[in-house]
């Protein structure tokens, strides 16, 4: 069936992307900058018996999600409304589905099941519960399902359309970009994959160990395409795998990231200093001011940096709250980050060093150094940057 004006569009034979984009929200969770807004992905599998609607979308978009499933099938038949996924951006619009569609049933994961009937009250009779051993045949189109949990709330699981070789992984593999093109080979895939990897940030880096495992099932299915509900579509599902692996096994770069907040410009002239010396070493290194950086930046940073130091100056005995904040960001997100050291300066009373000793406890990450002048910094400060730098260079030619 060719792809009709109103924008749904054929990804395989009777496979449809049916979702919807929202081009002016600008952030999620009230926390991830969607500087190019975000798509909800949905997809229907039209089967010579049965039809089903993997996903659905956000709150706010039904109807447009309505008029999708109209233009290619008559919506009261949908027979199962897959939900991958309990997020409401996913799952809200499940709802409504099924009060159209008096037979459907809801198909998810057992921890799914408890999330539907939790967030959308649907009635349990209506919920049928899936497994690696279950099979959906929806005549000629046959749906398998992954385990998937923890990626990143505890019932997610991926679709697996197994005559077109397809995965539907929900958020994983995901991008937030409502803009631009479909399939991420039209974007380019190195400017495809940098989306991606700043999605992988915010939202899967938490979760490496459980996504490594997912992984290594999705390679054993042979898959020909990934189709997650955020953003580009995977016409090559190595271009993303081979990255995904990556990021999920922690393997880093040999490079340094510095983030910093300055006052009166003591913290900022420690910061030059050791970008500067790292620099003359051959050591690359991100700067990143963070009065003006959007904090996913530094999250995508973190993705395979091993070294991460934090700037900031004593502000009312604490550590300035722009530093705190993406120190705790170091912390929250479970960042892979091996090393840090804290450059800081105070005027009259210090507490920057406590307060960061503070936020970081609990995490398995190693303080180089820190350096703390109470003023401006002298000689003696700058003899420090240089013995820290030599640590980091040590500790980055062993990696
Ligand atoms: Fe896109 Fe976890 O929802």
């Amino acid at each position: 069936m060719a792809d009709t004006p109103k924008g749904t569009i054929s990804i395989a034979p009777n496979v449809f992307w049916v979702g919807v984009k929202h081009h002016n929200r600008r952030l999620f969770d009230g926390l991830i900058p969607l500087p190019h807004g975000t798509s909800y992905n949905a997809y229907l599998v039209v089967g010579s018996e049965k039809t089903a609607l993997i996903d659905t979308v956000n709150p706010g978009f039904d109807k447009e999600l309505f008029d999708k499933l109209s233009e290619r099938t008559d919506l009261t038949k949908i027979d199962y409304v897959i939900m991958n996924h309990a997020e409401p951006d996913h799952a809200n619009a499940g709802r409504y589905v099924l009060e159209a569609a008096k037979g459907a049933k809801l198909v998810t994961s057992a921890k799914g099941k408890e999330a539907a009937m939790m967030y959308f009250n649907i009635d349990p009779e209506r919920i049928m519960v899936v497994d690696e051993s279950s099979k959906l045949d929806l005549g000629g189109k046959t749906l398998r399902f992954v385990d998937a949990p923890w990626l990143h709330w505890p019932e997610t699981m991926f679709t697996y359309l197994e005559e077109d070789g397809i995965l539907f992984p929900c958020d994983f593999f995901g991008s937030h970009l409502a803009d631009g093109p479909f399939y991420s080979d039209e974007m380019g895939d190195e400017l495809a994959l940098d989306m991606a990897k700043l999605y992988f940030a915010e939202i899967m880096m938490p979760f490496r160990r459980q996504g490594a495992a997912a992984i290594e099932k999705v390679k054993k299915l042979g898959v020909k395409m990934i189709a997650p509900s955020h953003g580009v579509i995977w016409r090559d599902p190595k271009v993303i795998l081979d990255p995904y692996t990556a990021w999920t096994s922690e393997k880093m770069e040999k490079k340094v990231a510095i983030a910093y907040v300055s006052m009166w410009g003591s913290t900022e002239k420690l910061v030059k200093a050791l970008n500067d010396t790292l620099v003359e070493k051959g050591i690359s290194v991100n700067i990143f001011d963070l009065t003006v950086t959007e904090i996913g930046h530094i999250a995508k940073e973190l993705v395979d940096t091993p070294v991460v130091v934090v700037g900031a100056p004593t502000v009312l005995n604490m550590m300035h709250p722009a530093g705190a904040y993406a120190t705790l960001l170091v912390k929250q997100l479970r960042a892979p980050t091996k090393y840090t050291a804290l450059l800081t300066s105070h005027g009259w009373s210090g507490g920057a060093v406590k307060h960061v000793q503070e936020l970081l406890g609990g995490a398995k990450i190693e303080i180089l150094g820190v350096i703390d002048p109470k003023g401006p910094p002298q000689k003696e400060h700058f003899d420090q940057v240089r013995e820290l730098a030599d640590k980091i260079e040590e500790k980055l030619k062993a990696l």
